[in-house]
């Protein structure tokens, strides 16, 4: 087996308004989540299979606990976390002027990641536009676009020395497809003209970011190897019966919509045919500036963050006929050329997500062939799922499997010469969860939702992570859950869990 070298990326992630909090705080002002968490807040109760939408005023309160947090990390030993920002708190309104309370926070949760030889690598906007944006047209509108530039351009600035691994957005195929064609998440748009334009400006926002990332090496302010990628939640199509013909065509598609629409604009420079196809149909032809394409094959971006959680079963139209008795109902992505579905006699997890590590594997070398071998980072890979503390001690073997069998693909890629630079396990601590809220657990630090200061404890599966790190070449099959489990149980008296 290829042995992962020093620079590999062994990290955690997460998402300012999944942890953050301090959302009235420093200067900050509104964003969509907030409002939408107010309005649409809803505690189902126990055992009730509802969403649940809380509050994210306080979340895990990473805002006040960031430095004992670091602390956390260290004793981890994982040498990077990704974070995705809050744009609202660096812009709270539209002055163009940032608010230096919001940078300066930044500034000190990357100073002191540093301090402890962890790397920044920030995202720059995961879903969660400023009121104010939102009030002149939000990300459907070329006005985001501006916004997006000057927002990079202030980061870049300040805080470009932080970091050599920056990402501009967190999957706009989820965020366009659940609050612009459905009204799943904020802003609730429901409406295909919206989300085609919301396409069309997301990519062309990546695209002046990266000017202003070119611009801010000129200038000193981010290192001249600094690069700059962009984040996708690809789910690599699976036919549903391998010999079937039209389910394998309605693979080839599913992949066209979920993969190529995506990364390819800001990787190769350029739309698949079906944008222009899908625009033509919805009379928006004019949206796409001839400026617009010239900057998108100037600008394009040089790495691949992938969120891989599940691949997807691909059935195509004519199994809406048949009589399925699926486990959950087909489901379309944005063609009904191919159906997401779910049979039954496959795995999953308590919130009925596909679990299939092969297809990170198998994934990986489609994403090398398609972009040319650009450097490859996974930037969530989690799952979500009910923890049961018992004694005080979450012993979740489920998530240390879960994670082991998706990290052992990727070192099965990096075997097969898959250009992957590192790996961030989906969650660093518990989050709010956009489908589950706070019931639903990715963390493998834990967080007491009912203690007042929210405190975090370890699960057996942190340990996992920092004896898997710290031998990181050693043989991943042999797991011993029973120290990973009395680990996290002695460490409980240590003072860094508060
Ligand atoms: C990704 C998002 O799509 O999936 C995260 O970037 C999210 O924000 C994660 O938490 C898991 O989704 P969910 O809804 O289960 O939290």
């Amino acid at each position: 087996m290829k042995k992962f070298n020093q620079n590999f990326i062994f990290s955690t992630s997460t998402c300012a308004f999944q942890i953050e909090g301090g959302r009235e705080l420093g200067g900050r002002k509104k964003s969509i989540w907030d409002d939408f968490t107010i309005k649409n807040f809803f505690i189902p109760k126990k055992n009730e299979p509802k969403r649940e939408i809380n509050s994210i005023k306080i979340a895990s309160n990473f805002y006040k606990k960031y430095l004992n947090d670091i602390e956390i990390m260290s004793k981890l030993g994982v040498n990077g976390f990704v974070y995705n920002m809050d744009w609202a708190r660096i812009m709270p309104d539209d002055s163009g002027i940032p608010n230096e309370k919001g940078l300066k926070f930044y500034e000190n949760l990357f100073k002191n990641l540093k301090r402890k030889k962890i790397q920044p690598i920030p995202i720059l906007y995961h879903w969660d536009t400023p009121i104010w944006l939102e009030k002149k047209g939000g990300a459907s509108s070329r006005i985001f676009v501006k916004e997006f530039q000057n927002f990079a351009k202030i980061v870049f600035k300040r805080l470009g020395k932080y970091s050599n691994t920056w990402f501009t957005n967190d999957e706009n195929s989820t965020f366009t497809t659940l609050s612009y064609l459905d009204s799943y998440n904020p802003p609730q748009k429901k409406n295909p003209k919206e989300f085609w334009k919301a396409v069309h400006y997301l990519n062309l926002s990546s695209a002046m970011a990266k000017k202003e990332f070119e611009n801010a090496k000129k200038n000193g302010f981010v290192s001249k190897n600094a690069i700059l990628g962009i984040d996708h939640d690809w789910n690599p199509a699976i036919p549903y019966d391998l010999n079937d013909v039209d389910d394998l065509k309605s693979c080839k598609i599913f992949n066209k919509y979920n993969l190529n629409l995506w990364l390819d604009p800001n990787l190769k420079g350029e739309y698949p045919k079906l944008f222009f196809k899908e625009i033509e149909k919805m009379n928006l032809n004019k949206i796409v500036k001839k400026k617009d394409l010239k900057l998108l094959k100037k600008y394009t971006l040089d790495l691949i963050g992938w969120n891989y959680y599940r691949p997807a079963i691909i059935a195509s139209p004519k199994r809406l006929n048949e009589k399925i008795d699926w486990f959950n109902k087909p489901i379309n992505f944005i063609t009904k050329e191919a159906y997401i579905v779910f049979p039954k006699n496959q795995n999953y997890t308590d919130w009925k997500w596909l679990i299939k590590p092969e297809n990170l594997f198998h994934g990986s070398k489609i994403l090398k062939k398609r972009y040319n071998n650009k450097p490859i980072m996974i930037i969530e890979n989690g799952i979500g799922n009910f923890d049961k503390k018992i004694n005080g001690i979450v012993n979740d073997d489920f998530r240390i499997n879960f994670l082991n069998e998706h990290i052992k693909m990727v070192q099965k890629a990096l075997n097969e010469g898959i250009n992957f630079i590192g790996y961030s396990l989906w969650t660093f601590i518990d989050i709010f969860s956009p489908s589950g809220g706070y019931r639903k657990k990715y963390g493998i630090v834990g967080v007491d939702f009912d203690d007042k200061n929210l405190k975090r404890y370890p699960k057996s599966s942190f340990f996992w992570y920092k004896n898997l790190i710290k031998n990181k070449n050693a043989d991943w099959n042999k797991i011993n859950y029973k120290k990973f489990k009395d680990e996290a149980l002695n460490s409980l008296k240590e003072k860094i869990w508060k």
